[in-house]
């Protein structure tokens, strides 16, 4: 991955209109709440900073999946609140538009210093589509792109990627910065030993990113949903566990790329299973070669956490993304709650480099109390930290200057 300019390589801030797409697709509690505000937070650093130096800032972001039409419940009321509060009085609020007069006037009358969010990008039909037209209008709005939203960079949308052919420069903010520079090192140069714990529920949403990882860790540890597709790969029964029948025979040439390789494939030793996906299910613990046919597997069991404990603690560069087991159930969360423990006191202890992602790693966090610092990066993103990983050039990256491109402005 290019290096990209960022907002430190641009010094003319006073006075310019500044489109800074940002990812403020927080989740929201049934009364519309915001339950995990980190991407407003881990954004504001670039807000801030632009304020300072006198650009007045236009936020753009999008908020769920309203397929091009206004979804009342999709508004961004509830980030502007954030940001009221989070800015003070340099926030001048929220547009009821996308694009249109009101949006104009208020883009022409705002002050340096001052920032103002336009309402969810996603409204438009032309932003998903990224049609040209759509772009060049809000390439109109500003003079300068900036893009902090890594959690969208792998959407080629109107304001991810085609609006930054219509405006110079375009730049990378903080986040997009540190995204970029804390996944890079995992596929370019880790330091070794390198272990990827990888979980969750489906193979089929991370099966590229396996194959990438394989062949640059050292250490494929394999958790969650997905590992009784990879135990029906070699022939054990896996009793009513979750399977994608579609990708047995993919996970097979999977374990057997791996022994290639001379690499090792870590399935665990023993599992806890259930009679059926409740919270007050009946449990055992069984080995991983011995799933009774009328039992489902939930979480990963007590040897199978001892075992991944000399394997993360011997390493040097850990990436984790998926929970070990269903974390939200109490009864099936010691495995995921043991690995974000014992990732977190290996930074610590052996100053290892530890780099988490994915909604449900995050989600995790939060419901053990594992704060992000105690971690060397936590991605904001999910989709995108994973074709990142994957080795996917995203477009929202690649369409922004190359640090070797010179600034004429
Ligand atoms: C995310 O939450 O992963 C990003 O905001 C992208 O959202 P999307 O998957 O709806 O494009």
């Amino acid at each position: 991955m290019t290096l990209k300019k960022t907002i430190r390589d641009f010094t003319d801030w006073a006075g310019k209109r500044v489109l800074l797409r940002v990812d403020f697709n927080v989740p929201l509690n049934a009364s519309g709440e915001i339950t995990d505000a980190s991407r407003i937070e881990e954004s504001l650093p670039t807000i801030q900073y632009l304020q300072d130096l006198g650009a007045r800032i236009i936020l753009v972001s999008h908020l769920g999946r309203p397929k091009g039409t206004v979804v009342e419940s999709m508004r961004l009321t509830p980030v502007a609140k954030y940001l009221a509060t989070a800015l003070g009085s340099a926030f001048v609020g929220k547009t009821e538009t996308v694009v249109g007069d009101d949006v104009q006037t208020r883009v022409q009358t705002l002050q340096d210093g001052q920032v103002l969010l336009l309402e969810n990008i996603r409204f438009e039909p032309g932003e998903e589509a990224n049609e040209a037209g759509f772009a060049k209008q809000l390439a109109a709005l500003a003079d300068v792109y900036v893009n902090d939203a890594f959690g969208t960079a792998h959407r080629a949308h109107a304001s991810t990627e085609g609006v930054a052919h219509y405006l110079s420069p375009a730049l990378a903010g903080f986040l997009m910065d540190k995204e970029i520079r804390s996944l890079t090192p995992l596929l370019k140069s880790p330091e070794r030993p390198f272990t990827a714990i990888i979980g969750g529920s489906k193979i089929s949403s991370k099966f590229g990113v396996l194959s990438t990882l394989l062949t640059v860790a050292d250490t494929l540890v394999i958790g969650g949903g997905m590992m009784f597709t990879f135990l029906a790969a070699q022939g054990f029964g896996i009793g009513k566990s979750m399977v994608e029948l579609d990708f047995v025979s993919k996970a097979e040439a999977l374990l057997k790329q791996a022994n290639g390789l001379g690499k090792q494939i870590w399935l665990g030793e023993d599992l806890v299973v259930a009679d059926r996906f409740a919270p007050d299910a009946s449990t055992q613990t069984v080995s991983v070669c011995s799933i009774p046919e009328d039992m489902m597997a939930l979480d990963i069991g007590p040897k199978s956490c001892a075992s991944l404990i000399p394997i993360i603690n011997a390493s040097k560069t850990i990436l984790w993304n998926g929970p070990m087991g269903v974390f939200e159930m109490p009864v099936f969360a010691n495995g995921t709650k043991t690995i974000a423990e014992a990732v977190a006191r290996w930074t610590k202890e052996h100053h290892g480099f530890s780099v988490l992602g994915g909604g449900d790693t995050l989600a995790a966090l939060e419901l053990f109390h594992i704060g992000h610092e105690r971690f060397t990066h936590v991605s904001t993103g999910g989709g995108a930290s994973l074709e990142f990983l994957e080795g996917i050039t995203l477009p929202g990256i690649a369409v922004l200057d190359d640090a070797t491109t010179l600034i004429t402005r």
